[in-house]
């Protein structure tokens, strides 16, 4: 089977640090997001993935230089200046995908544990044009909702329903497996939305199933969702891999850190922190419920609580950074500044004076 992977959208909710990557290589317990789609990819016996992109995220995917599990990799790219949504980069990428048999399609910035063939079964046994995954939640409002019949046909989907008026609780997973069919519903050229456009259509037509799974499942796209993705893996990880750590550092488990990294006297790290490969943490620091992307400096006696620090960020002496912060790559907190709840710091901006309410700074 192939796998087209959508990873080509703009990532606005995960500003600013989806200015300087696509949302797909956004570390997950240190590992990009696409690091761990590939290995998914490769166990489900996927043999190539193509990769629907524009050109600056192929270039950001290129440098990463991801172990490739033994897939074959290709890229198709948007047109310059035209995002083409989430199907018309199916249609753009009919070439490669071919007309022999039926294909994956995976949202780039989801996490997800499924069996893939499992689906492609249940797409085979109905003889669909497409079967979405879907993922049982407890408030479907912010996604897309199916609603089913009892042979699972999806008689109606409805893209993010109001609060208390959607007719089920199964979600568009972001994973689905589509027949070469489903080519001709997407015209060429022009930026058409899978949710709103055609799926509807499909389910008009009576030709879209639903796969009720129940894996593991997280969309990384907004800045809470992305830090409880690392949460929930954190805990399943730190038990299956046993990490040890040892230092002149208290560790409240879960933690993980990468290489590299140093942590000096009197500092406690946990639970729930994640850090990346060379971060430097100085003495008497406190960090839990976040990510520190790599090369992170943190000066002595700050606290980090349920935040994101950017790559290369440096964080000065006795800083605070609260909940729901994020500090872009390569950003300048000084030394005794207070970064309240919800502030974004854009990347490479210097910040030398307290910022007590939400907000943007760029
Ligand atoms: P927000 O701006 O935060 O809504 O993010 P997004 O538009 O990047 O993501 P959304 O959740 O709407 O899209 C789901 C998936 O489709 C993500 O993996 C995106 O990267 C991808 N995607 C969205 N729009 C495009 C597009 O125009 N072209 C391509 N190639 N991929 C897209």
């Amino acid at each position: 089977m192939k796998a087209l992977i959508l990873a080509g959208g703009f990532g606005t909710r995960l500003r600013p640090l989806s200015c300087t990557r696509p949302k797909t290589l956004f570390p997950i317990v240190n590992r990009p997001l696409l690091q761990w789609i590939y290995e998914r990819l490769a166990e489900n016996d996927v043999a190539e993935a193509i990769l629907a992109v524009n050109k600056q995220t192929e270039w950001f995917i290129k440098q990463k230089k991801l172990k490739k599990h033994g897939l074959k990799i290709r890229y198709s790219s948007d047109p310059l200046n035209t995002p083409l949504g989430t199907a018309g980069p199916i249609k753009r990428a009919e070439k490669l995908i071919g007309h022999d048999e039926p294909f994956l399609v995976l949202n780039g910035d989801i996490f997800a544990d499924l069996s893939y063939r499992e689906i492609l079964e249940t797409h085979r046994k109905r003889k669909a044009v497409g079967t979405i995954a879907l993922c049982e939640v407890e408030n479907p409002s912010r996604y897309g909702v199916a609603e089913l019949d009892r042979g699972n046909r999806i008689k109606r989907f409805i893209e993010k329903p109001d609060r208390g008026t959607a007719p089920t609780n199964f979600i568009n997973a972001g994973v689905y497996v589509v027949s070469p069919k489903i080519f001709d519903f997407i015209q060429k050229g022009k930026a058409v939305s899978m949710e709103r456009e055609i799926f509807p259509q499909l389910a008009q037509k009576r030709v879209l199933y639903g796969h009720v799974t129940h894996g593991l499942w997280m969309d990384i796209g907004k800045p809470d969702e992305y830090l409880k993705t690392n949460k929930i893996l954190l805990d399943q990880l730190f038990i299956e891999r046993k990490w040890q750590y040892s230092g002149d550092f208290t560790v409240r488990p879960p933690v993980a850190l990468d290489n590299h990294v140093t942590v000096e006297s009197r500092s406690v790290v946990g639970p729930y922190a994640v850090l990346g490969k060379g971060v430097h943490i100085g003495r008497g620091v406190q960090i839990r419920d976040s990510v520190i992307f790599p090369n992170v400096k943190i000066g002595d006696s700050s606290s980090i609580e349920g935040a994101i620090i950017g790559e290369g960020a440096s964080i000065g002496k006795t800083v605070k950074v609260g909940r729901g912060c994020i500090v872009g790559d390569r950003a300048k907190i000084r030394d005794d500044v207070l970064l309240s709840e919800e502030v974004a710091i854009c990347p490479g901006k210097e910040v030398s004076e307290n910022i007590l309410e939400p907000k943007m700074l760029c």
